[in-house]
């Protein structure tokens, strides 16, 4: 049966459809509400198909469940961040910034995948021999190549066609912003992308498959890349990278800012070489300094912080120079720059006797640092960047076989964070002998209980 497809306007906010594109609905009097659709039309009767009645419901309990339906993605990082596997039916947006890896993670995906399908791999960005060189310097295995089909085109129809065809069961697209659609002349424009990756999405929900969909952002315009369709997916991945100039591994995190299927905590950790992307399930001493038996810098602390289901040991790194102007700056891009200044604020007023200040911090500039280029949300880093900053401005290094983990509290208090044994337990494995935790109940002693006194 022939499917024929018509574009319309639809409204919205009260659906209404148009065949042109209105600035304001004459139906609801809204503005900027039209979007456009892709109505598909079937040409032969099957119009008379079930009733005209009401919507059909179904009791919870006779629902089949859709969970089990994954597929391992054979890559352990991304199966964390996915929350166990990639889901059937679901659609995944993967952001990064230009150079970041995301083709290279989609190349070793469609290999990698544990399943017996087929995989359709479309590339707007690259040609299938580019493809063809980047899989070989990866090193992926010849009988893997045969299951990945390779369709270089950004256009809509042409890979409709193609996924009737060949029924994949991952859809693999390289990039979002090479998609369009011909019949409308703005090629590459925000519309089109929105429109072709729906009618992708739409194409997964119905047929026994994944998506997964790539977009750069770029530093100007967020709006014009993944944000766009951040709404439309059910999963979110970023691609992330360490400074480039700092001296570790070249590790790049992978993070989602959206699963429906799983946590968003869940961090998954690669380091880029020469054949593609490793994951790194052991972090170990990734995020410290080595040192070897070297004492540590003032400045220098080392947190015990949890990354969703693992603990990871960073080091905090804090500088403190006198302000230039009356206002004092934070730098801090890896902690939170209102975090810093909390803790600084917290530091400086309850380390001091009888509403003295005990140790000025508001009158110098800020810097802040985690080693490797980890950004740290988990608010058990508190402690440690409270004790790098006191160590910072007063010149007194800590010792160096002491892992920190605490919330400092507004009142100088240190509360008690989660999972505090396992964080224990994993310092102590990478040969931290001394732990300061929760049982320092003030800032005060616990400044006292790092420099062991
Ligand atoms: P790429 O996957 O093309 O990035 P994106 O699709 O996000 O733009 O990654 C490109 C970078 O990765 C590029 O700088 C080269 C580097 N790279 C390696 O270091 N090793 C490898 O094996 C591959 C394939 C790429
Ligand atoms: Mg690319």
């Amino acid at each position: 049966m022939k499917k024929q497809k018509t574009l319309i306007y639809k409204c919205s906010s009260c659906s209404r459809e148009e065949p042109k594109w209105l600035g304001r609905c004459p139906e609801c009097g809204e503005w900027n509400t039209f979007a456009e659709t892709i109505i598909k039309n079937e040409t032969s009767g099957s119009k008379n198909r079930g009733s005209p009645g009401l919507p059909q419901t179904l009791p919870l309990n006779a629902v089949d469940p859709i969970e089990g339906s994954r597929i391992g993605s054979g890559i352990g990082e991304l199966d964390r961040v996915l929350g166990g596997g990639i889901m059937k039916h679901s659609a995944v947006l993967v952001g990064g910034e230009p150079g970041i890896g995301k083709s290279t993670l989609m190349l070793q995906l469609a290999a990698a995948a544990v399943t017996k399908g087929r995989i359709l791999y479309v590339s707007g960005e690259e040609s299938a021999g580019q493809l063809r060189l980047r899989a070989d310097r990866l090193g992926i295995a010849k009988d893997k190549m045969e299951r990945i089909e390779i369709l270089c085109s950004g256009n809509l129809e042409e890979i409709e066609a193609v996924l009737k065809n060949i029924n994949p069961v991952l859809v693999l697209v390289d990039s979002a912003q090479t998609l369009f659609y011909e019949e409308r002349s703005s090629a590459g424009s925000v519309n089109q992308m929105k429109l072709c990756s729906f009618e992708l999405i739409t194409w997964v929900k119905e047929h026994d498959a994944a998506l997964f969909l790539t977009a750069h952002v770029t530093k100007e315009g967020l709006i014009s890349g993944p944000k766009a369709l951040e709404h439309m997916v059910d999963t979110v991945l970023y691609f992330e990278q360490n400074d480039r100039t700092s001296g570790a591994d070249d590790c790049r995190f992978l993070r989602a800012a959206k699963n429906r299927f799983g946590s968003v905590d869940e961090i998954g950790i690669f380091t880029m070489g020469e054949r593609g992307l490793s994951s790194v399930e052991d972090t170990g001493r990734m995020f410290l300094v080595r040192r070897e038996g070297l004492e540590l810098p003032p400045g220098v602390a080392t947190a015990a912080v949890l990354e969703g289901s693992r603990t990871i040991l960073v080091e905090i790194q804090a500088l403190t120079i006198p302000a230039k102007g009356s206002m004092s700056r934070v730098f801090s891009d890896k902690i939170d720059s209102g975090r810093v200044s909390r803790v600084s604020a917290a530091l400086e007023k309850h380390l001091g006797l009888q509403g003295k200040p005990g140790l000025r911090l508001s009158d110098h500039d800020l810097y802040v640092n985690a080693a490797g280029g980890i950004r740290i949300t988990e608010v058990g880093v508190e402690l440690a960047l409270a004790c790098a900053l006191y160590s910072a401005r007063t010149g007194l290094a800590l010792p160096a076989d002491l892992a920190i983990a605490g919330e400092l509290s507004l009142t100088g208090e240190i509360r008690p964070v989660r999972r505090l044994s396992s964080r224990v337990k994993t310092a102590s494995n990478l040969g931290f002998s001394a732990f300061l935790g929760p049982e320092a109940k003030d800032i005060k002693s616990a400044i006292k209980l790092a420099y062991g006194s």
